[in-house]
This record gives structure tokens, sequence and C-alpha cells, in this order.
């Protein structure tokens, strides 16, 4: 099988390595750097569990081809935070009950924290809409919700 070398930087760590050209970025991150804090939950782009920051933006990386974005910036949410140093949205969805089953919330809080970048205090409706990529079976929604709230308003 042919393969291409691609390099990419994950969570401020650079890696190059040899990927054949059907290889999905989730699972190039997953199986080759294993970095596991990206689900893949549908495969087709509609879950969000998957959802990392590439070059600035959040992607459902089930969807994305490894070599696609040979030299990119990712982050998963290892580079967000980790137990013993835990990122306020982390500690927001703790605190707030916006986790119950922790499937969906890789891909909750990745995404989180970027649509918090574009816009640090939104309103319930503009949260409901932002996350709107991302599906929970367990919460409801009210709670991740609840979470995402008391994170803007702690920054305001
Ligand atoms: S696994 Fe990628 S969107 Fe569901
Ligand atoms: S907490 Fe279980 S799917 Fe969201």
């Amino acid at each position: 099988m042919k393969t291409y070398p691609i390099e990419l930087t994950v969570n401020g760590e650079k890696y190059s390595l040899e990927v054949e050209g059907r290889e999905r970025l989730l699972e190039v991150v997953r199986s080759r750097l294993n970095i596991t804090g990206p689900k893949e939950g549908c495969s087709t782009g509609d879950c969000g569990a998957c959802t990392m920051v590439v070059n600035g933006k959040p992607v459902t990386s089930c969807l994305v081809l490894a070599v696609a974005v040979n030299g990119a910036e990712v982050t998963t949410v290892e580079g967000i935070g980790n137990a013993a140093k835990l990122d306020p949205v982390q500690k927001a969805f703790v605190e707030h009950g916006g986790i119950q089953c922790g499937i969906c919330t890789p891909g909750f809080v990745v995404m989180t924290k970027a649509f918090l970048e574009e816009n640090p205090h939104p309103t319930e409706e503009e949260i409901r809409f932002g996350l709107s990529g991302n599906l929970c079976r367990c919460t409801g929604y009210a709670k991740i919700v609840e979470s995402v709230m008391a994170v803007a308003a702690s920054d305001a």
C-alpha cells in the first residue's frame, strides 16, 4: 500500500509519520499517536465526538484525511486540560453535571473552547446553536448548556 509522509503538531508535540491515503485524522491520532481523547461515534460527521481543532477551526476528524492536513496544528481534549489541571470548561462540565457517560465530552469540551473563543459571552440560544453539531445521548443538553453558561459567566 502506498504511504505518504506527513507532519502534524498535536497538542504542541511534533510528529512525523507515514500514512496511507485513506487514513483519517481521527484514526491516525488515536491509533498511531495513542491520543485517545477524541472518540469515534458515528463516523459520518454527525455526532461531534471526534472534534479536534485543526489550524484554529473545530472539525469532525472522522471526515478528514490525514494527508489533507499535512503540516497542521491540531488540538485535542488532551491539549486543553487533564485530570491534574482541568481547564475551566472541563471543571464546569464536572461541577454542573454536563457529563454522564462521558463519550461525548471530549468533543463537547473542544467545541466549547472554540465556540467561546469566537463568542465569549453567548446567550443560551447561541450556545444551543453553537454546539448543535455535538450530540449527547445522556444529559438532555440542559446541563451542558448550564456548564457553558457558567464558564461564560465566570469570564464576565
Ligand atoms: S465520529 Fe466524527 S462526527 Fe461522529
Ligand atoms: S454524557 Fe453520555 S453521550 Fe453525552
